[in-house]
């Protein structure tokens, strides 16, 4: 059985809605994670996922390795026991470490490729919420946002703790996804800005409320089909972004070669330090923009259209 589920790009909000402010944020179908579970002639449940490396059976890997988690998660909750043979083969090319959702995706993708192999009928919201567990693994407190865009692989308007709401795009428009190659500790950065909001809660709660009129405006303009707007509000998410010292001089080199090259609006996107950032292209301008960032030293852009809502 086979599964597999995309990667995706936050838009807006990225660290404010850790704290209950919204985010948007819609999956990249250009990349994905893969998954395919078979009874297997070995006895063991075995794991390859050639890209990072591991071929292993999984009572040999510490429990709280991600992968290994999630398959014990599964098989606790799918209620197999003793567990059959089984072989759990992964692909991906999300870029890892960079904010693109792979952890979540290759969560998502064994979760529906072993419910399958099962013969277990599962729902959305399980598989968000088992991808959701190992996500706390990866990153200590992860909002969800990641686990829930990637599970329903269609743009949404995300609060912590609130059912998914679906966000309408009224036109179609272009992102451009410039990876700066440098490895996104999103862990840090999300300790990080948590220190600062110790330190003086009532400022840097007024920082998270900015981002959050920031998130409200543009989901307006989304829905309206009026992205062309949204630059200055990606500009200014920006701003707010570097104030919570999670940009990087390669980040706003990037963010600056984007705008040079016509960008509308452009913003570090995800945990920040490193990572990725994101640029709007207007009419005529994705190629430009790409081949801007490529020459800043990007090693690696995405074009990435968002379609109009069905
Ligand atoms: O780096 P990413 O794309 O996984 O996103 C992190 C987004 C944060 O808001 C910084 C953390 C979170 O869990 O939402």
């Amino acid at each position: 059985m086979k599964a597999s589920a995309p990667g995706k790009i936050i838009l807006f909000g990225e660290h404010a809605v850790v704290y209950g402010r919204p985010a948007i944020a819609v999956p990249v179908t250009q990349v994905s994670a893969q998954a395919e579970v078979s009874e297997s002639s070995r006895p063991g449940i075995w794991i390859d996922a050639s890209d990072v490396g591991l071929h292993a059976e999984l009572s040999t890997l510490p429990a709280d390795r991600p992968l290994a988690a999630l398959v014990h998660n599964l098989l606790a909750a799918l209620g197999h026991k003793p567990y059959p043979d089984l072989q759990i083969t992964i692909s991906s090319t999300i870029p890892i470490a960079s904010g693109m959702g792979s952890g979540a995706a290759v969560s998502v993708a064994v979760a529906r490729a072993m419910a399958s192999a099962l013969g277990f009928p599962i729902s959305d919201e399980q598989v968000s919420a088992f991808a959701y567990e190992i996500e706390k693994l990866h990153h200590g407190t992860p909002s969800g946002i990641d686990n829930t865009v990637v599970t329903h692989s269609r743009p949404v308007f995300f609060v912590r703790g609130r059912p998914i709401e679906t966000l309408d795009v009224g036109a179609p428009f272009t992102i451009v996804i410039g990876d700066t190659g440098v490895p996104a500790p999103t862990k840090e950065a999300v300790s990080d800005v948590h220190k600062l909001w110790e330190s003086d809660q009532a400022r840097w709660d007024a920082v998270f409320d900015e981002v959050g009129k920031v998130v409200q405006s543009a989901r307006e303009r989304i829905a309206t089909g009026a992205w062309m707007e949204l630059g200055p509000l990606m500009i200014q998410n920006h701003r707010l972004l570097q104030q919570l010292t999670v940009s990087s001089p390669a980040l706003d080199r990037l963010v600056a070669a984007a705008l040079e090259a016509g960008a509308l609006g452009a913003k570090l996107s995800g945990g920040g330090r490193g990572g990725n950032m994101i640029a709007l292209a207007g009419e005529g301008t994705t190629h430009a923009i790409a081949a801007a960032l490529k020459s800043a030293g990007s090693p690696r852009v995405i074009i990435a259209p968002v379609p109009a809502s069905a």
